[in-house]
């Protein structure tokens, strides 16, 4: 168990940046996820808390302690990668004591005679058993200590690797991406025992992933890394509900949130493929936005209105409980697609190519400025008829039936 601070690190290889100044404070006991697309450093980061990988600048701190410099066996950190690292020629049994082996035993001790000329060698080579046998029923291996790595399948193999790593009681927990060798299925039953290992045992954890589904569904916080940045730490929820960057908004979310071209006149948000007012919002300087609205909270409406985005439906896919419409707003050549989200019991009459319209619940909209930053600005709809829109008249919507309207 363990307090993980990180201060301002960075990492370059040759020129290129590849860790640009990552602060992250990590509790005792939580388990962090670490999201971000491949190449954004997240490995690199995570060696580095281990001690694997030396940083260039700012300090990694254990429990208040500045660790920097130090081995990684002095770190007391156990590390599971994706590819699972066991000895082929060595046993389960075998693979799980080693870590202790090389802790309790000296060079000479760990030699099959030293058991008999000394008691300690005795006694500690009965605790490592006892060790084994505790880890290996913890993640429910037993039957299998006697096989080599080659007999396993991915998931056995993955849980001797965890067995392993938790097999020292380290104070803290890294895990480098453990389920991508894995089936979708065992992956989903793995996930939740690791979470429930971990909290079991209580040990701080830091959990690498791209996986979005993974980090929202394992960890008590995400932070998502983007080239080399922390960009946003939060739970899922706070982040799915307010990303504070479209980066981040666009990884956490499936399907998607759209994200839309628009501007801001006179504290009215138009779309720029159709023009039309889609919300109020006070204090936004005038000029180019990013509009990004949830795909659940698109309303579509089977004919097309004046008060209304003019919408083609192009796609659907039947989930069971839901829908997700596929949708071309705008005309031909300025379109531009989203996906909607819908109760699957509304969608039975909507016609694929069949013109339509769709609303955007303003309350749920998302600003975010050209560089893609969020605006933080109440966004109203309005009763009364908007100005001029880009020419058109045209009105903003009333948010307050937000009806999920039969198409
Ligand atoms: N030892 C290394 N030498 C040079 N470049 C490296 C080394 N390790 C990683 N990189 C580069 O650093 C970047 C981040 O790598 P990595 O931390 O593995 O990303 P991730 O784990 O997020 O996929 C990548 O561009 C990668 O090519
Ligand atoms: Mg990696």
């Amino acid at each position: 168990m363990s307090h993980i601070e990180i201060q301002n690190l960075k990492k370059s290889f040759g020129d290129a940046p590849v860790l640009r100044g990552i602060d992250l404070s990590i509790q005792q006991g939580e388990f962090i996820a670490i999201l971000g697309p491949s190449g954004c450093g997240k490995s690199t980061l995570l060696r580095i808390v281990a001690g694997l990988e030396a940083h260039d600048a700012g300090h990694v701190l254990m429990d208040g302690a500045i660790v920097d410099g130090l081995a990684p066996k002095t770190r007391d950190v156990a590390v599971v990668f994706q590819s699972y690292a066991l000895y082929p020629h060595m046993t389960v049994a075998q693979n799980l004591a080693l870590p202790l082996v090389m802790r309790d035993l000296n060079r000479a001790e760990r030699l099959p005679l030293a058991r008999r000329l000394s008691g300690r060698v005795k006694r500690v080579r009965a605790e490592i058993l006892q060790a084994v046998q505790r880890a290996a029923s913890q993640v429910e291996i037993e039957a299998l200590l006697d096989r080599k790595p080659g007999q396993l399948s991915g998931g056995q193999r993955q849980r001797v690797a965890l067995a392993r790593a938790l097999i020292r009681k380290p104070k803290l927990f890294l895990l480098d991406e453990p389920l991508s060798n894995l089936d979708a299925t065992l992956r989903a039953s793995t996930r939740a025992e690791i979470v429930h290992l971990q909290k079991k045992l209580g040990t701080t954890a830091i959990y690498v992933t791209h996986d979005q589904t993974e980090a929202m569904t394992m960890a008590d916080r995400i932070a998502i890394m983007i080239d080399g940045e922390i960009i946003q730490i939060g739970t899922a929820r706070e982040i799915y509900d307010r990303p504070i960057d479209v980066r981040a908004a666009l990884f956490i979310g499936t399907p998607k949130m759209n994200v839309f071209e628009g501007t801001a006149e006179n504290g009215v948000i138009h779309l720029a493929a159709t023009g039309t007012a889609v919300a109020h919002a006070a204090g936004v300087r005038d000029g180019p936005v990013q509009i990004g609205v949830r795909p659940e909270h698109i309303t579509l409406m089977r004919e097309q209105r004046e008060d209304a985005i003019p919408t083609v439906p192009t796609h659907r896919e039947f989930l069971g409980s839901e829908a997700l419409v596929h949708i071309a707003i705008g005309e031909k050549t300025r379109s531009v697609s989203a996906i909607a989200r819908l109760d699957a019991d509304v969608i039975d009459g909507l016609q694929i190519g069949k013109p339509a319209s769709a609303r955007l619940r303003p309350g749920a909209l998302h600003l975010f400025d050209r560089e893609g930053k969020r605006l933080e600005t109440p966004l109203h709809s309005s009763l009364v008829p908007l100005p001029q829109a880009l020419g058109r008249e045209k009105r903003a919507f009333n948010e307050q039936p937000a009806p999920l309207l039969r198409v």
